[in-house]
């Protein structure tokens, strides 16, 4: 079993949702984000309702790159070695192309890609020196194609971590003697802060417990990628890949 586990961007939605699911499954917990009080309430609720299971809780912002390899260090002490790293912290801010939101757009972009890159590094890194572990990306059905209007920086960045993931993936092809494994996760809808009050999401959203048991699911089972919930995105994302471009807009 991958014992301990890092999750980024736990302090609510998908993040905070996965912690709980596998703390019920007895795994320690490296947990982070910025908002700490979050974190520190969802420690207690988590070593509360499971006495057996270690919480650790790190402020970061993942932006600060130093501060991604500091933790992960840091985390790494703490637990005695980190076995599963999720590179979850994500942002939904944007703006169409060419219609002054650049600021909006660059921050989608460092936080969902060059921050991700950071947290792959060190997670990689850690992993490389242990020979083993576990590497989970969420990326997005967004993923799929190019997208429009608010969601193109968004989808861009969720295609280049899942490219990301691949290339290290390809690294490990033919490395003998190691048991380090990289998980893509392409999440449909699943209910959470960053797509509150996002009407028309909600047909095809599910709850964050029923969300985050899928994702858990799939990590454990360390499949390559997955689609999650598997229905309907998997079949929708085979749809997305290949039908016209006018088509794929009016899905999103
Ligand atoms: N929910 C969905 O339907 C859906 C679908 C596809 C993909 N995803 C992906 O799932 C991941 C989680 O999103 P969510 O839906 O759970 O949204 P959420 O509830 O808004 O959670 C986002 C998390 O990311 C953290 N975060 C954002 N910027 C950060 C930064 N600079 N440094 C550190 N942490 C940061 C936030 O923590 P702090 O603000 O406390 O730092 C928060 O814990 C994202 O990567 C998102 O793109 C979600």
């Amino acid at each position: 079993m991958r014992t301990n586990v890092l999750i980024t961007g736990a302090s609510s939605g998908l993040g905070a949702g996965m912690a709980r699911v596998l703390a019920e499954k007895g795994h320690h917990l490296a947990i982070t984000a910025r908002r700490v009080e979050r974190l520190e309430a969802l420690k207690t609720e988590i070593e509360t309702a499971h006495p057996g299971v270690r919480v650790v809780t790190h402020a970061l912002d993942v932006t600060d790159h130093d501060q991604v390899f500091d933790v992960f260090t840091a985390a790494a002490a703490d637990l005695g070695g980190l076995d599963r790293v999720i590179v979850n912290a994500g942002l939904g801010k944007g703006g169409r192309i060419g219609t002054g939101r650049f600021h909006a757009n660059k921050q989608t972009a460092e936080t969902n890609f060059v921050a991700a890159l950071a947290q792959c590094e060190a997670a990689m890194e850690h992993f490389y020196e242990r020979k083993a572990g576990h590497l989970v990306v969420i990326s997005s059905m967004s993923a799929m194609r190019g997208m429009p209007s608010s969601m193109t920086t968004y989808a861009a960045t969720k295609a280049g971590i899942a490219h990301l993931a691949e290339g290290i993936r390809s690294d490990l092809i033919n490395r003998k003697g190691h048991d380090i494994k990289v998980t893509t996760l392409y999440p449909g809808y699943i209910a959470s802060e960053m797509n509150e009050g996002v009407q028309q999401e909600t047909r095809m959203m599910v709850d964050t417990e029923t969300g985050c048991r899928a994702l858990v699911k799939a990590i454990e089972r360390e499949v390559v990628d997955a689609a999650v919930p598997a229905w309907p995105w998997a079949p929708l994302g085979q749809v997305m890949k290949h039908a016209p471009l006018g088509v794929v807009r009016r899905m999103v």
